[in-house]
């Protein structure tokens, strides 16, 4: 036999998978322009979805240095079914033995649309029972850090799709977090927002509502030459066909970009908040993602806000909303975007401004003017970026 042919009964793995990377709707474009960047091609695949044939090598850069995806999903097999017999039938076409860790519980996710098989509980009891694969793990399993197995089964007229998650926690966790402050936001969402206004480690950007700290922290990583996922584990990493080799060459590279901590950043960035304890929270993060020197971090109301020395950059910010507006104290609110609109025709002249906002209303009240640079929503949060260049 061959050293590289696989053994008898077993199909030998296709050099390139086909994959689905996941994101939030609305940031489709982003995704696919930061594959292309590692020279993967896509295609998109429905609301928050991009399609790519992906090799190993290609499928652990991604998952490591993608910074606005959520997940990377890995195709098992596909098969048509209209029947439990028939399921039963044809299950060979699923091969999950590439990317089970035995030793792992599996949880699933399982939509049906226009299918004769509609019962998801029904569905996901036949896969385990014809999948040999346990029971559904326990609550705790299910989510955190460490999270079991997850396996994707999507089923559309009959046709029966089931992939696998290689990402593990999602990737909008980097890693780093530690107190998460009163409303933070997706790290995915703040990388978004940095690379869909353009901002560049050479520009200066300021957070006047920085809270738990993550666009700054998002924004200084990226200074730092970190990529997104280098401080974090992947469920791939269990699979029986990781390849540590081809990991051990991604995770140098990785290595190789990451400036050193102690290194002066090229444009200030600043992080301020008003409330002590979201300091206290910024703070504590920065350290942990590894860029505290890289973050002018203080205490301070917007209204207090100045411009650092230098060129004029950019204002990128996630102001207050959310609960106080539901609880119909909007005019509080909008008062604090006045402000900040004050506070930046005065002070910042020539600066970018963009604002993460659920309402463009509030970002009218800032000032700004025209149509969402993109529109996405964290759960049921509506998140829209409201922009206007520097100049
Ligand atoms: C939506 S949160 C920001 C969340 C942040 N992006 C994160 O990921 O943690 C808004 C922040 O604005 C702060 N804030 C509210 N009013 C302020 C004001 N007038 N000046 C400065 N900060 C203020 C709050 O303390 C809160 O931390």
């Amino acid at each position: 036999m061959a050293p590289d042919a696989a053994p008898p009964g077993r199909r030998r793995r296709p050099d390139r998978v086909a994959a689905v990377v996941v994101c939030l709707p609305g940031l489709e474009a982003l995704v696919a322009a930061e594959l292309e960047a590692l020279g993967i091609r896509s295609r998109p695949a429905g609301t928050g979805a991009l399609a790519a044939r992906l090799t190993d090598r290609q499928l652990y850069d991604a998952n490591v240095r993608l910074a606005t995806a959520t997940r990377i999903l890995v195709e098992a097999g596909e098969l048509t079914a209209r029947t439990f017999a028939s399921l039963e039938e044809r299950i060979d076409a699923v091969e999950l033995a590439p990317y089970l860790d035995r030793s792992r519980p599996v949880r699933f996710r399982i939509t049906s649309h226009r299918s004769k098989l509609h019962h998801t509980g029904a569905i996901e009891e036949r896969l385990r029972r014809l999948l040999a694969l346990g029971p559904p793990p326990g609550a705790a399993d299910a989510r955190g850090t460490d999270p079991a197995q997850l396996v994707v089964v999507r089923v559309d007229r009959d046709r029966l799709t089931v992939r696998v998650d290689s990402s593990g926690a999602p990737l909008h966790h980097r890693g780093w977090r530690g107190p998460a402050g009163k409303a933070p936001l997706r790290e995915t969402l703040a990388a978004a927002a940095l690379a869909a206004v353009g901002w560049t480690p050479d520009q200066a950007l300021v957070d006047p509502f920085a809270g738990s700290g993550t666009i700054p922290i998002e924004a200084a990583r990226r200074a730092a030459g970190i990529a997104p996922g280098a401080d974090r584990p992947f469920a791939l990493e269990r699979w029986p066909s990781f390849a540590p080799g081809t990991w051990a060459s991604v995770q140098a590279a990785v290595r190789d970009d990451r400036a050193d901590e102690g290194e002066a950043p090229v444009a200030p960035i600043v992080a301020r908040d008003r409330d002590a304890g979201a300091v206290a929270a910024m703070t504590e993060n920065a350290a942990r993602a590894g860029v505290a020197p890289r973050i002018d971090v203080g205490e301070g109301s917007v209204s207090a806000l100045v411009a650092p020395d230098g060129p004029p950059g950019w204002i990128i910010s996630n102001p207050p909303w959310g609960g106080r507006l539901a609880a119909g104290r909007a005019g509080d609110v909008r008062d604090v975007y006045a402000r900040l609109g004050h506070v930046v025709a005065d002070r910042f002249p020539g600066w970018g401004l963009a604002l993460l906002v659920p309402d463009v209303r509030l970002a009218h009240a800032a000032g700004l003017r025209g149509e969402p640079v993109w529109r996405s929503r964290a759960g049921s949060t509506p998140v829209h970026l409201m922009a206007r260049p520097p100049g």
